[in-house]
Formats: C-alpha cells, structure tokens, sequence
C-alpha cells in the first residue's frame, strides 16, 4: 500500500505530529499546500490544525478531493481531549472528506500561539474551546505522540 503524509502547520504542532505518522508509515510527508497529485497513493494521512472550530482553511480545501482513498485524520487543537469542540472539528473533517475510506483518527492538544490567546480571551463571547487552551501547552508531548503512533500502527 502506497502511502504518504499530507499536512497543515503554522506552528510546528501538526508538524510534529506528521513526523510521527510518517515514521510509523515508512512514508514520505509534504506540506498539504505542495501536495500536488495524490493519484498515486493508495493511503493519505492528513494532518490538519483546527482553526475556527474546524480544520484549517488548506485542509478543508483538500479533503473533498481525497475520495476513494483509505485516510488517516489526525489534528491538534486547543480544545481538551474529547470535548465538543475537538469532537465537532473531526466530526467535520470526516464530513469534508466524504467518499474517503476514514480508517483511523486522531487528536490532540496542541499549544496555541500565546499572541492568538491574548487576541481570543478579547472576544464577546469567548469561543467554546479557549477555556482548555492554557492546558494545551506543551503538547504534543511524548505521550500524544505515542498515542499517535499507536493508533497509526494498528491499521498498518
Ligand atoms: C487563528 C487560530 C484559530 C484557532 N481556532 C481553534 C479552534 O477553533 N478550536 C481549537 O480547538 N483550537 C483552535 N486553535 C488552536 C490551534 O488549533 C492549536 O494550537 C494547534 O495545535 C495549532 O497547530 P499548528 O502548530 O500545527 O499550527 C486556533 C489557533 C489559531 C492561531
């Protein structure tokens, strides 16, 4: 199976994680924005941010054009663990990307830009998932990256 890792960043947290995903797959990875032609690839493992309550605006670009393909999602957030609004940005993900063959997910926190917290905690009314972001800092850690890997290698 012919795999490759695709993948969104601005700060470095996707990035890290992509690094992971590659690692487990053999794979090689490349920014979403330089993917170009995916035809080749039997298995795309797509890396995204989560920017407004979904994934970032390149991913969101991408994913409805992954049809037919098996796929990994795999994202940071500032959200905490499980809550609605890590929840709802994956479910969304999946949504993008229908007419894909989702064979693994995956989430985490990833720390957020201290400059974009000072901006968000200025918002009326705050968004739903600024409360966990101080928590988030730090992350991905050795643990989320393993976790990662772990739900990567089960569907190798
Ligand atoms: C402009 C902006 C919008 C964001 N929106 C959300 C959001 O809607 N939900 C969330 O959980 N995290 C949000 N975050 C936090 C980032 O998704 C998180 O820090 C992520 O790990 C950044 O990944 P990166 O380092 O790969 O860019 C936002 C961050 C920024 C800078």
């Amino acid at each position: 199976m012919k795999s490759v890792v695709i993948y969104s960043s601005q700060t470095n947290n996707t990035k890290k994680m992509a690094e992971a995903v590659a690692e487990v797959l053999n794979c090689t990875m490349t920014a979403v924005v330089d993917a170009g032609d995916l035809a080749e690839f039997d298995l795309v493992a797509v890396g995204f941010w989560y920017k407004a309550g979904q994934p970032d605006p390149a991913t969101q670009e991408i994913l409805p054009k992954l049809a037919g393909k098996k796929i990994v999602l795999f994202g940071s957030h500032g959200a905490a663990v499980g809550s609605p609004p890590a929840e709802n940005g994956m479910a969304k993900a999946r949504e993008l990307a229908a007419g894909a063959d989702v064979v693994a997910t995956f989430s985490c926190p990833g720390e957020v830009d201290a400059k974009f917290l000072e901006m968000a905690a200025k918002k009326d009314p705050q968004p739903p998932w600024l409360a966990a972001a101080p928590a988030a800092k730090g992350h991905p850690d050795a643990a989320d990256i393993a976790a990662l890997k772990a739900a990567v290698q089960a569907i190798v």
